[in-house]
């Protein structure tokens, strides 16, 4: 699976790259996840919870099926032209057939170059892909969902603005840095045309 990489405009005139990772990435989307954790918004992790170096990684994201080339997830990272590694965004789909066209929905960018439009430009790439990917046998991604905190409020309006709806929330799933708890929503979209939506079989 071979997606071309594609220049994106983003604010202030500037453009970045959005293209497939491959492993030669893992020390700098290391890098790109530290910055993120470190500036602790939108995020539910520890720094200490992140892998060692760049090997163990590539390692973590090779058994979560990440780099899997089969269709089964598909990953972008966003580069500043004449700079690094800003952004990634990941989709990853479920392994057994009756879930198979669900996929979890995985979007971060560097602290420094948030606001700029990495973000949306990273999302609408890859659901560009989601909406054209077709399996061998036929099979496709007709669902994607996700989670985030209900205190990232642009996380949330950048999800809402392509189409994903609030579909539930799990009360006080994360602690927060100061011991509060924090709701986390499930967002959902539908890949499905209309005559062929879930909601109809339900
Ligand atoms: C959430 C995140 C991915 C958005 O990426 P970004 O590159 O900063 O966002 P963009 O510049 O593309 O802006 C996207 C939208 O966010 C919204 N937005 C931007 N700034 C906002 C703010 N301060 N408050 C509310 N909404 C805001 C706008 O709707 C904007 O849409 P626009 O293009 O019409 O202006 C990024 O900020 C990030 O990585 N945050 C930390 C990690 C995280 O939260 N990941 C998501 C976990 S679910």
């Amino acid at each position: 699976m071979h997606l071309e990489p594609r220049r994106a405009p983003l604010r202030g005139g500037r453009h970045c790259i959005i293209r497939q990772t491959s492993r030669e990435d893992a020390a700098a989307q290391l890098d790109l996840e530290r910055a993120i954790v470190r500036a602790r918004h939108g995020i539910v992790k520890h720094e200490d919870e992140l892998p060692a170096d760049a090997a163990a990684y590539a390692e973590q994201r090779d058994r979560a099926g990440l780099t899997a080339t089969d269709g089964s997830a598909i990953c972008l990272a966003a580069e500043l032209e004449g700079g690094g590694l800003v952004g990634e965004a990941t989709l990853l789909r479920l392994k057994l057939r009756m879930v198979r066209h669900v996929g979890i929905l995985g979007l971060g960018v560097h602290p420094m170059a948030q606001g700029l439009g990495v973000g949306r430009a990273l999302l609408s790439r890859l659901l560009e892909w989601a909406r054209a990917h077709r399996d061998a046998d036929g099979g496709r991604v007709l669902r994607v969902e996700l989670c985030v905190r209900a205190d990232n409020a642009r996380a949330i309006a950048l999800y809402r603005s392509v189409g994903f709806a609030h579909e539930g929330t799990r009360r006080g799933f994360v602690r927060g840095d100061d011991g509060a708890f924090v709701d986390d929503l499930v967002m959902g979209l539908s890949l499905a045309p209309a005559d062929e939506g879930p909601s109809l079989r339900r």
